[in-house]
């Protein structure tokens, strides 16, 4: 039965004692993490927010409080009033911060009792991770998930920190908003009062952040939710959050000289110091280089080109895919690796399934190895190939003795991307990660725009606002796939961390890219026309920049998904196992907003 409060007031938190506290009598109130009964003494583990501190029932100390502790459970809600005492040397806990010491009971109070826990509240269980989203209030009780959360808490702190000391203004923006593109699919909220007519939930505040630039706000940013109904992975919510930020007068260095300072703040929560200023990248050398847009530049395996070569070495078909358009890209996998043949043999097997590179399956893609030595060479001549070429390729590559060569094959976006998810998989399975190392990059000179096939039209690889780099503006009319955006992506150990750019402020290019996009003058008139009115207003020329912040804090915390550093989050389709959300409604509130719903 529920005891109350009464009049106990908490003295410490549990994770607080330590030597000097022996003597004072001091009052805790937490969970019952473990209750053990060693020969009529009874010993408690008692945990809070800050940590677990052991207390002692002992029947001569108080026979009342003995048998209130002999009744406790684990998870019970306690307050616990007694005096801390020293530890004998021999029951000193050195892995515990209160390990010295222990609190010997006078009075206990049951301030509630608990339903036996469906999984231990620790941190190494293997229980599945829909459980721990179906009880994520217990879930929420383990150190570490605690530890990621306060970690979130300081990080936003010491963003809002350096914001406030860079002289940016917080400001909200709507929630209940007007659709603007960003590239995924909106959540739309109906309107009760004109019915059917929708409210878009924001992917980004981006346009109300330049108006507040052409409003003269100068700097802004806000910590916003962003809403986004897309395909979810591990680094990707529905709902997640961004630091948004938007400054006038900026050119790309104004933007990157916010953000370096603001990121060597936040690794230095965790006392790591990174150098400025960050490398930079222009994205086709980001592809050619790494087969990515945000490369992981914690360890270098670049990947070549080894067409010409391949081309020459006189083996199989390979003249003949590449005379047909296709590139040979290859990585070297050091000799000290020790990556066996039989490995080798595997790993193609697991190319050509789709296991390392998911999207190779069913494709035309080849992998071809070559190891760095005289026997391997000798038995390549043997086939038909040109010793001279098979020398001169593990040269280009930069192969040394007994180094391994894999070589990928096939048409050039299609083999770069498959190389370079295959350098992060070689990486990681030959330990070449240091998992240490934040290894921060600017990616930059994207592409402004890519044909989207299945639309038949262009569309923003950023989105449609911002500016074309000046000296590609020809290039719009002529070749448009050409012209490159003044975008930049910052990248960390590998995930893109934040993107932005620098923004169109004339009213007349903006009118031009719209129209690029075969957006009609009508339809941009329906969607952005109170924004191309406000471009006619005295827009000054601004930029800026949306960070993760999910993201962010799951890669500070040594997270692989962003899901342990929400508190509440979605699973993969987008449902809350907890609540149950999304469900269903009633009819009479379906009939109040106009809305039918087409049930499955
Ligand atoms: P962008 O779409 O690149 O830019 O988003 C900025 C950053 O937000 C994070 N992010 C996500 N994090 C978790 N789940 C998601 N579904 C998700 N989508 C994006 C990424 C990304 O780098 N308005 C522009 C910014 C600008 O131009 O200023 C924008 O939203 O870390």
């Amino acid at each position: 039965m529920a005891e109350s409060l009464g009049d106990l007031t908490r003295t410490h938190y549990c994770g607080e004692l330590r030597p000097e506290h022996v003597g004072e009598t001091v009052t805790l109130m937490g969970w019952a993490a473990t209750r053990r009964d060693l020969g009529g003494v009874i010993f408690i583990d008692l945990r809070d927010r800050e940590g677990l501190c052991q207390v002692v029932a002992r029947p001569e100390v108080s026979q009342v409080a003995h048998d209130a502790a002999d009744d406790v459970r684990t998870e019970y809600v306690l307050a616990v009033v007694g005096e801390v005492a020293k530890r004998s040397e021999d029951t000193v806990n050195p892995n515990l911060p209160t390990g010295q010491v222990e609190v010997e009971v006078k009075e206990i109070r049951v301030l509630n009792e608990a339903r036996t826990p469906v999984f231990p509240i620790e941190d190494d269980i293997d229980t599945s991770e829909e459980v721990r989203l179906k009880y994520r209030y217990l879930d929420l009780r383990r150190p570490k998930m605690l530890e990621n959360m306060r970690l979130r808490h300081k990080v936003t702190m010491e963003i809002r920190r350096h914001m406030d000391e860079q002289g940016f203004l917080d400001v909200e923006t709507p929630i209940l908003a007007k659709s603007t593109p960003e590239g995924a699919r909106d959540y739309l909220v109906p309107s009760r009062v004109h019915h059917g007519s929708f409210y878009a939930l924001p992917q980004s505040p981006q346009l109300f952040k330049q108006l507040l630039m052409i409003a003269g706000f100068d700097r802004y940013y806000q910590i916003p939710r962003c809403f986004r109904d897309e395909d979810l992975r591990a680094d990707r919510q529905p709902e997640f959050t961004q630091v948004d930020v938007e400054v006038s007068f900026a050119r790309e260095e104004t933007i990157y000289d916010l953000m370096e300072p603001l990121f060597q703040r936040l690794v230095k929560l965790l006392g790591v110091e990174v150098p400025r200023p960050f490398p930079r990248m222009e994205y086709s050398e980001a592809m050619e280089r790494y087969g990515s847009d945000k490369p992981d530049l914690r360890f270098e395996m670049p990947i070549t080109d080894v067409s010409d070569e391949l081309a020459t070495l006189g083996l199989l078909t390979f003249p003949d895919l590449i005379k047909e358009g296709a590139r040979a890209r290859a990585i070297v996998l050091p000799a000290s690796g020790g990556v066996s043949g039989m490995r080798l043999r595997k790993i193609n097997e697991e190319v050509w399934l789709g296991r390392i590179v998911p999207d190779a399956r069913g494709s035309k893609r080849n992998l071809f190895t070559l190891k760095a030595t005289d026997e391997a060479i000798a038995n390549l001549v043997k086939k038909g190939a040109s010793e001279e070429v098979a020398r001169r390729m593990l040269e280009k590559a930069s192969a040394g003795k007994g180094d391994v060569l894999l070589v990928g094959v096939d048409q050039p976006e299609p083999v770069s991307m498959a190389m370079g998810i295959l350098r992060l998989a070689m990486g990681r399975e030959l330990k070449l990660v240091d998992e240490k190392a934040y290894r921060f990059l600017w990616v930059t000179g994207f592409p402004l725009v890519e044909f989207d096939k299945n639309e038949k039209r262009w569309v923003s690889v950023h989105h449609p606002f911002t500016e074309p780099a000046p000296e590609d503006l020809p290039l719009l009319d002529t070749d448009p796939g050409r012209a490159r955006a003044r975008a930049y992506d910052l990248v960390l150990n590998g995930t893109e961390v934040g993107g932005g750019s620098i923004r169109i402020h004339d009213s007349a290019l903006q009118a031009r890219i719209f129209k690029l996009l075969s957006i009609t003058d009508e339809e941009a008139r329906n969607r952005f026309g109170f924004f191309l009115d406000a471009l006619q207003s005295g827009t000054p020329p601004h930029g800026g920049i949306a960070l993760g912040l999910d993201r962010i804090v799951s890669l500070l915390a040594g997270e692989d998904s962003i899901r342990d550093v929400i508190a509440f989050p979605k699973t993969a389709s987008a449902t809350d196992l907890m609540t149950e959300a999304p469900s269903t409604v009633s009819d009479a509130q379906l009939r109040d907003l106009g809305v039918i719903a087409v049930r499955k």
